[in-house]
This record gives C-alpha cells, sequence and structure tokens, in this order.
C-alpha cells in the first residue's frame, strides 16, 4: 500500500502486449530520495515497467499513483509535466543538433526559466559535455551520448528520474563515469528508479533493489544487506 512517504506507488500492476501477459501483479514503492534497482533477465519486463509508469504503454490491471495523485493511464506528456523523466534504452538525442541544443531542449516543457542555471549544473555534472558543447550528438561515442541523454533528462528538474540501463552498451570507463555521475545526482536528492543490467553498478548506486521474474516481483531487499555477497541475487535472477 502507499505509504505517505512513498513518492511511487506501484499497486498490482499487469501489462500484456496483445495475449502475451508480461507483468502479472507487481506491487512496488519508491521513497523519496530513494534509489530503486530494478533487476531480472532479458524480457522479464523491466523496461515495459518503466514505460508503463511514464504512460508510454497501458496497464490492463493494478494502479500507480505519483505524488499522492493516481496516474494510472494518463497520457505520457502529463506524466511528464508532474516531473516523471524517463531516460529510454535507445536515448532518443536529436542527432544533427547540438550537444546544448539537445540539453536545453529538457528544459523546454518543464523548467523553461530555470534552464540557465540547470545548464551550468548539467555541465558541472559532465564537464567532458561543455567541451564538446557545440558538437552534433550523433558524433559523440556512445557513453557521450549516455551523458547528453541523461543530461537532458536533468534539464527538466525531474522529481523521479527513470533510468533504463544507462551502462547499456557502454565500455567500462563510461560505466565508471556514469556511475558517479548518477551516485552524485542520488547525494544532489534525486529519487531514481532504474533498470540496471550491470549489477555491480547497480549495487554502488542503489538503496534497495527489486528483481523482476515471470511476471511478478521474485525478490527484492536493501543493498546493504548483501554486504557484498551477490551470488544469490545472480542465481535469482538468471537460474
Ligand atoms: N511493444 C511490444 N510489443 C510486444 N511485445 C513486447 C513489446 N515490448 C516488449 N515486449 C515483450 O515483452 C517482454 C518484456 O520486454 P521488456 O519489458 O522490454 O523486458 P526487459 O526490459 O526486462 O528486457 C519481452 O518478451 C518482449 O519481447
Ligand atoms: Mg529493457
Amino acid at each position: 500500500m502507499a505509504t505517505p512517504e512513498s513518492l511511487l506507488s506501484v499497486e498490482g500492476l499487469h501489462v500484456s502486449y496483445g495475449a502475451k501477459e508480461v507483468l502479472r501483479g507487481i506491487d512496488y514503492q519508491v521513497a523519496e530520495r530513494e534509489v530503486v534497482a530494478v533487476l531480472g533477465a532479458n524480457g522479464s519486463g523491466k523496461s515495459t515497467s518503466l514505460n508503463t509508469i511514464s504512460g508510454f504503454v497501458a496497464p490492463s490491471a493494478g494502479r500507480i499513483v505519483f505524488d499522492g495523485t493516481d496516474i494510472t493511464g494518463l497520457a505520457g506528456h502529463r506524466i511528464y509535466r508532474l516531473g516523471v523523466v524517463q531516460v529510454s534504452q535507445s536515448r532518443d538525442l536529436f542527432p544533427f543538433l547540438t550537444v546544448e541544443h539537445n540539453l536545453r531542449l529538457g528544459g523546454v516543457i518543464r523548467n523553461r526559466r530555470g534552464i540557465e542555471g540547470r545548464l551550468a549544473q548539467v555541465f558541472e555534472y559532465f564537464p567532458r559535455l561543455r567541451e564538446r558543447r557545440t558538437q552534433q550528438a550523433r558524433t559523440l561515442s556512445g557513453g557521450e551520448q549516455q551523458m547528453v541523454a541523461l543530461g537532458r533528462a536533468v534539464m527538466a528538474n525531474p522529481r523521479l528520474l527513470l533510468l533504463d540501463e544507462p551502462s547499456g552498451g557502454l565500455a567500462p570507463q563510461f560505466i565508471n563515469e556514469i556511475g558517479t555521475i548518477i551516485q552524485a545526482l542520488k547525494d544532489d536528492g534525486a529519487t531514481i528508479l532504474m533498470v540496471e543490467q550491470n549489477l555491480a553498478l547497480a549495487f554502488k548506486v542503489a538503496d534497495r533493489f527489486i528483481i523482476l521474474r515471470d511476471g511478478t516481483v521474485s525478490d527484492g531487499g536493501f543493498v546493504r544487506t548483501l554486504e557484498g555477497n551477490y551470488d544469490d541475487i545472480v542465481r535469482t535472477i538468471y537460474l
């Protein structure tokens, strides 16, 4: 059940694609300033879960409550305006626009008046993007493009940041950098729900985790109680 302190509450969520039911009644909460990692094998419904919160996919049953408001079935743009901002797996940058232009677009709908201040902040999180601010996004490496996608989400002053595999397809050096940035966002008070296959990254930044399996939440808990022993988690996810 939703507690007053949970910013997001997912209750009994069912999602199907045609006849195929991918989520079969999942429940979880995210508290303000918490970082929660969604783990699970390929195809376990992690992206579907985020896409349903964002309003890109309609659930067949269940409820999503954000900051006390039932957002189930609301249009994506309305959910975005409330401050739920997703960085999807495909990143969706404008390839022929510059880094700075891509970033500024992130602040246009939410946070228009705060754009200059937020841009300066994003360049502090990502000094590399400041150096490349006049380059077209398509000329960046995958890791740098992921930074633009993250930075663009931060421009919107999100109340809940949804990250879908921020380390996906990136070289180890970039995975570390992305991890450092997520940690910095967290230290600055961000609330994050993050899908991540890289357990080292997930457990480095997350307070709590849930595991999706067979369409339900099969396990979950506080990262600190694992005390660095992830073998059972790996088994729960993959075996
Ligand atoms: N738009 C879609 N139409 C039909 N099936 C889909 C669609 N999106 C995802 N699926 C299927 O739903 C299941 C869960 O997908 P997804 O949520 O992307 O999993 P994950 O992100 O955990 O890898 C997979 O079997 C996938 O093939
Ligand atoms: Mg996915």
